[in-house]
């Protein structure tokens, strides 16, 4: 387990990942009924922007930065402005804030920030020092319960929750070859178990494992979301997808409008595509 999320947060993929987390937090919440939420790979659940790690990559610079920097300049759309506030709430905590952030938070923080009293909020991570990162972060936080503890697991243990109502979050480091299988089982054990559950799955567009990976999800009828990037040097990310199983009404329609700004706020080059699965077939006819 060599995957540090601090070298990549704040990039494009955090960008798409966590505009989506967003307002699906924020449409789960709209209902006066209590959520149940599971983030299977937590990380550390914040990051210094200015720190080694990210100053090493500039990933964030060419994401969040970029992101922000633009809403500057016009207006962003209202699923833009939110996650971006959301960012902003975050970085605020430990000082007067620049035009870009530059403390960012990981998911954990965004579903933290979004959770009603009375909702349920448990996190893993597997690896010891991002897990002690996001006990801390947690400390004396009774709204969040943070599992040192494998993710898929927990998922199996529980699912289905008694709330009846959840969110499924999935963002796994894809270092393991069999990630896309377990990733799989996950989703296909969850949805077994929890057939009403709202799934959000991250993964990277990039191979013949991952075009496999969507085909056998398309099973689900996700709506996927995407961004790519043309002209990155070989090796790295240049697209990556997050299929929601399951969205909350009005949810493609705040993403469709969302998503092609946020593209053309990355630069030249970066491209956003909505899909959303084919209508069914009819039923047949009866007696046919
Ligand atoms: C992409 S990062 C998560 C980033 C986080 N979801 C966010 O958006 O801020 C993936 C994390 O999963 C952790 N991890 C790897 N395998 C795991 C497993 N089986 N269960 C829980 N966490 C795992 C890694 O240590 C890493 O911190």
């Amino acid at each position: 387990m060599n995957y540090r999320h601090g070298y990549h947060a704040g990039n494009f993929a955090d960008v798409l990942k966590h505009a989506a987390l967003c307002e699906l937090l924020r449409l789960l919440t709209a209902k006066d009924k209590k959520l149940f939420v599971l983030d299977t790979h937590g990380g550390a659940g914040g990051y210094d922007l200015a720190g080694d790690a990210a100053r090493r990559t500039g990933e964030a610079e060419a994401g969040i930065g970029r992101l922000a920097e633009a809403a500057s300049r016009e207006a962003a759309p209202p699923a833009v402005q939110r996650y971006l506030a959301a960012v902003a709430a975050f970085d605020r905590k430990f000082g007067p804030v620049g035009p870009s952030p530059r403390h960012y938070p990981g998911s954990p923080r965004l579903v933290r920030a979004a959770l009603r009293p009375g909702d349920r909020f448990v996190a893993c991570e597997l690896h010891p020092q991002e897990a002690l990162a996001l006990k801390r972060e947690f400390a004396g936080d009774r709204a969040v319960e943070v599992r040192q503890a494998d993710g898929y697991k927990v998922l199996k243990a529980l699912l289905p929750p008694p709330e009846r109502r959840g969110l499924v979050v999935i963002d796994p480091p894809f270092e393991a070859t069999d990630e896309y299988e377990r990733l799989l089982r996950a989703v296909r054990h969850g949805v077994r178990r929890f057939a009403t559950g709202c799934y959000a799955v991250w993964y990277p567009v990039k191979d013949e494992a991952a075009a496999l990976f969507a085909r056998e999800m398309a099973a689900f009828r996700p709506l996927v979301l995407s961004l790519s990037i043309d002209g990155l040097a070989p090796g790295k990310l240049a697209e990556c997808a997050v299929a929601v199983i399951n969205p909350p009404w009005r949810f493609e329609e705040s993403m469709r409008e969302a998503l092609p700004w946020i593209a053309s706020a990355l630069g030249p080059g970066v491209r956003s595509r909505v899909a959303a699965p084919p209508a069914s077939a009819p039923a047949p006819a009866s007696g046919a």
